[in-house]
């Protein structure tokens, strides 16, 4: 029978693929038997190498290209670069993205005190970072007409959470750019062309670790709030997301667009 949720031999493209999360996205799929093609900054080589080294050895494939998902230059070249090799894409990770200190209001500041450059730069990052590659990359998937794309909303999204004040305007309006691509994908290019997104929970990365730890590796008073109001009552892990997006990205998830696949433990419908 048919492995509804195969991925092997599909191009899959994922921008900020060193990342903590995407680390482990990229070793799942091309141990599924996708061709991963890693997209992170320049900086990021270092860590590309050592994943793809893993991959490689464990008889995946996987490389990377150097980009930057607010520069569409570089992003055309990356397209160039993944047709070239590959000749199609069928699956966009759009991961790149994150909160940033600065766009945050602490508790000993007010709103008068936000700094509106730190959260154009966070909303330039989440956004636009999300809305340029799929400008680029989609172009495969309109004339293959098929293609999944995926893009990396959060918790912050569906309630705003108090001081990532930038983040949260960011990711919810990538979810709302997520509901609005649907339609124009399907409308436009039929409806092999699917595009969703997965609203992560907690988890405990580089990414919040100063919010939810105390220097002394101690949970925060913040982290003792959000695990209260977890049904799960912890954080989770990267690898809990694996079977969501391998579902959005195969064929299981057909008939599935527009969507926000929330994998969170249970904190979004927990009230009290
Ligand atoms: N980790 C979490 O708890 C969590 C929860 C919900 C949502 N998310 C979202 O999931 C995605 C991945 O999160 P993560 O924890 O792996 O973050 P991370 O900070 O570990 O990784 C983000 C990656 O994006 C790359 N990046 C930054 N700017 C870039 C640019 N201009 N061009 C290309 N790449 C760029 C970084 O180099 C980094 O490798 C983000 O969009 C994040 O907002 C994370």
């Amino acid at each position: 029978m048919k492995n509804l949720f195969s991925v092997e031999g599909r191009v899959v493209v994922m921008t900020g693929a060193c990342g903590v999360l995407g680390s482990t996205i990229v070793g799942h799929f091309a141990e599924q038997g996708a061709k991963v093609v890693m997209l992170d900054l320049e900086r990021t080589r270092p860590i590309a190498e050592e994943l793809i080294a893993n991959i490689e050895a464990a008889g995946g494939e996987a490389c990377f290209l150097a980009t930057d998902v607010m520069d569409k230059a570089i992003l055309e070249q990356n397209y160039a670069d993944i047709m070239a090799r590959y000749g199609r894409i069928d699956v966009l990770l759009n991961a790149a993205g994150g909160n940033m200190p600065r766009a945050t209001v602490s508790p000993e500041q007010t709103i008068f005190d936000l700094d509106v450059d730190a959260v154009k730069f966070c909303t330039d990052l989440n956004l636009y970072g999300t809305i340029l590659p799929t400008m680029v990359f989609a172009r495969a998937m309109a004339e293959q007409r098929s293609g999944s794309i995926i893009n990396f909303a959060s918790e912050s999204a569906l309630r705003p959470l108090t001081r990532v004040a930038g983040y949260g305007v960011a990711k919810a309006a990538v979810v709302n750019w997520t509901k609005y691509l649907c339609a124009e994908l399907a409308q436009k290019f039929g409806a092999g062309l699917r595009v969703n997104a997965i609203a992560p929970g907690f988890l405990l990365t580089n990414q919040n670790r100063t919010l939810l730890t105390n220097p002394d590796g101690s949970l925060t008073a913040r982290s003792h709030t959000i695990l209260a109001h977890t049904p799960f009552g912890r954080f989770l892990e990267p690898e809990e997301l694996l079977g969501t997006l391998q579902w959005l990205a195969s064929d299981a998830s057909k008939a599935v667009t527009g969507t926000v696949a929330v994998v969170d433990g249970g904190f979004d419908a927990f009230s009290i």
